[in-house]
């Protein structure tokens, strides 16, 4: 099969992938897209790194079986435990990883004080580290581990009471009136945006990297010559090891939700 032809491989933990899905189907209209969630062993941000290393070799592996051309490492829980040793392992695959959007909220206002919130795994490892440690000289970051957040969109809850107050409760941790910005560093999170902002108010900035791993992707399929210019729109697959009826509508719900919003 011609190279360009073959679909990108897209994953995460489970369904939260699938807000930079939607950013990868927006640039890059003429690409097939395989989605591989792990629900079943989701979430990956409370399991401990060696599993999580794993179980994240086990995805790029199964992708590539597939016919992937390239992967999206669309789990920030998965980038910062595995990244440097999938580039080891697969050099001549293009792949990239998604971080927390540290630097656009720090360009965006000088001095500010961001949150970050991200799973327990992905604060704690040292690529987060050295990335908060570049830029806390040019902002106040403050670090939220958020575990219980992703299993709402797990479950398709992307509003009401038990969510509002959850979150309410988590920003409650940081004195509310402070945050200039805060950086989802899930990519679970970006569906639950709406909730997010109405708790912490609307003159709070809200980023996500989904937009630009997308875009990062496409640079380095552009520069591989593996970008698919045969005209056709694509087509997106959706794998999960749930392997059921309901979560494979899930995720078609949550790509067409993503596109609404
Ligand atoms: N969506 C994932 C991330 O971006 C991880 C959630 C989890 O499995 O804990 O970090």
């Amino acid at each position: 099969m011609e190279k360009c032809i073959k679909p990108v491989g897209v994953f995460d933990s489970g369904v939260g992938g699938i807000s930079v899905l939607r950013e990868l189907v927006k640039q890059m209209p003429g690409e097939d897209f395989i989605y591989l969630g792990d629900s079943v062993h989701a979430p990956y941000g409370t399991k401990p790194l060696d599993e999580v290393r794993k179980l994240t070799i086990d995805n790029v592996r199964f992708l590539l079986e597939k016919g992937a051309k390239s992967i999206v490492v669309a789990c920030n829980t998965a980038t910062s435990a595995a990244v440097a040793r999938l580039r080891e392992m697969y050099s001549d695959v293009p792949l990239v990883g998604i971080e927390p959007a540290i630097k656009p909220a720090v360009l965006h206002k000088k001095d500010s004080c961001i949150v970050v919130m991200a799973t327990p795994m992905t604060l704690k490892q040292e690529k987060f580290q050295k990335l908060m440690h570049n830029y806390d000289n040019m902002a106040d970051i403050v670090p939220l581990p958020c575990s219980g957040l992703m299993e709402f969109v797990e479950r398709g809850i992307l509003d009401g009471m038990e969510l509002t107050e959850y979150i309410t409760k988590l920003l409650g941790s940081v004195r509310r009136s402070r945050i200039d910005s805060i950086v989802l560093g899930c990519t679970h999170y970006p569906f639950v945006k709406d909730v997010i902002q109405r708790v912490a108010g609307n003159r709070v900035l809200i980023f996500d990297g989904g937009e630009g791993t997308a875009r990062e992707m496409k640079r380095r399929l552009s520069e591989a010559g593996l970008l698919n210019n045969s005209g056709k729109a694509g087509n997106v697959k959706f794998i999960n090891s749930l392997n059921t009826e309901e979560e494979i509508k899930l995720c078609q719900f949550l790509l067409t939700y993503g596109d609404k919003n």
